[in-house]
């Protein structure tokens, strides 16, 4: 198949007809949807599909020795996200199967196609949650009790989407048969259009992570109560989100708070609590460090101001990730072969590869992505641009697992 005729049966899954974003958070009906449909077309090509034990797909062509070459990327989105974040990488790898396949390419080495679970922590708060319990980056007693809004346990998730949550943990023997992963993935900003250049490869990823916020103050009537009488935890937290846009201007970081829960979210009401989550980035761990510190002061000051109580927790956090160099420089020289110019970028995006990094030697290709727009529905690539994609990834691998 094309690359376009896989995309339009995978294109529907998920969307919201009302803002036409992306719904696929992990162990829901529409992420059950993507497993089903990708583990059906990786079944009608033959290959042997397999979820680990922390509900990673993993769908295997060729021999069954070590030194596997994987590819593929993730099917979750964020809230509202775009198509092409995750989807992307999985499709194209598909494609490129079908393209060597025409080929009348044989493997000398396994190829194995991934879909890693719950990439953006939309769910349950943790990115790349499949990738970190395979490599052991998350204790599996911490993973099973993390919770969705609703107070919905990932144990219990998977327990209704027909898993074992009990054995979740890291899979020594399966990333020992991995030699190398290779992430497709659309670009995350807008670095590759202004060099006229379809693809890219990564260099590494800043280090990032996730805080909660709890402001607790006491819920009152927004009539009858006094300003001065008030215990609003809306006015800390709201000079807390200005303060972090300061920190982050005055350290040459990024810091988002992108979602908020308000309790109990009434109109009429002063709020009791303001639980905010506080997503911070920068091109070194002392930046964000000390970025974070700037914003936890301010939010501490603010809360005393106020009369609010403040708790902060660390969520998640991934360190600086350098891809492997050797591999880069091979996977360049292949592109090279093939007339591929692909620039190389550092991204400010997390990713499973940055995960994988850390055990096997891993790489990223990157896919122009014109308005550089990403986790939202206007997030775009140009079909011309992601089946150029697939070409590259098919020389990828075809160098690599030949
Ligand atoms: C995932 O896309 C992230 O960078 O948060
Ligand atoms: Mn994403
Ligand atoms: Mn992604």
């Amino acid at each position: 198949m094309t690359f376009a005729e896989l995309w339009r049966e995978l294109e529907p899954i998920g969307r919201d007809p009302q803002t036409g974003g992306y719904r696929r958070y992990s162990w829901t009906p529409a992420d059950a949807a993507c497993r089903a449909w990708f583990t059906g077309q990786a079944t009608k090509r033959g290959l042997t599909v397999e979820t680990d034990n922390n509900g990673n797909l993993w769908a295997r062509w060729g021999p069954k020795t070590a030194g596997a070459i994987a590819t593929g990327s993730h099917l979750d989105s964020v809230p509202d996200g775009g198509a092409f974040d995750g989807p992307l990488g999985v499709v194209s790898a598909l494609a490129a199967v079908d393209l060597l396949k025409e080929k009348t390419f044989s493997p000398e080495r396994p190829v194995v196609l991934a879909a890693f679970t719950e990439e953006e922590g939309a769910r349950f708060g943790v990115p790349c949650l499949g990738s970190r319990l395979l490599t052991g980056a998350v204790d599996p007693d911490v993973a099973r009790v993390l919770t969705d809004d609703a107070g919905t346990t990932l144990a219990d998730a998977m327990i209704a989407a027909g898993l074992d949550p009990g054995f979740l943990g890291p899979r020594d023997d399966l990333l020992d048969g991995i030699g190398a992963f290779v992430e497709l993935h659309v670009e995350q900003g807008r670095a590759l259009a202004p060099q006229g250049a379809a693809l890219g490869l990564a260099e590494g990823i800043w280090p990032h992570g996730r805080w909660r916020f709890d402001f607790t103050g006491r819920a009152d009537h927004a009539g009858t109560a006094r300003l001065a009488d008030r215990r609003d935890p809306m006015l800390p937290y709201a000079a807390t989100a200005l303060a972090a846009r300061q920190a982050a201007a005055d350290h040459g970081a990024v810091a988002t708070f992108g979602k908020l829960i308000v309790e109990p979210n009434g109109t009429n009401a002063v709020p009791s609590a303001v639980r905010a989550w506080l997503d911070a980035r920068a091109p070194d761990e002392a930046t964000v460090a000390d970025t974070v510190t700037a914003i936890r002061a301010a939010a501490e000051g603010l809360a005393e101001d106020h009369g609010i109580t403040l708790s902060v927790r660390q969520e998640s956090f991934t360190p600086l990730v350098r891809f492997d160099q050797a591999l880069r420089d091979r996977i360049a020289a292949a592109l090279a072969a093939a007339g591929i110019e692909a620039p190389v970028l550092p991204t400010a995006a997390g990713h499973d590869a940055g995960i994988l990094a850390t055990r096997i030697p891993t790489a990223m290709l990157f896919v122009r992505n014109p308005t550089g727009v990403s986790h939202s529905p206007a997030e775009h690539a140009d079909l011309a641009d992601c089946e150029a994609g697939v070409r590259a990834l098919a020389a990828v691998l075809e160098d690599l697992a030949g």
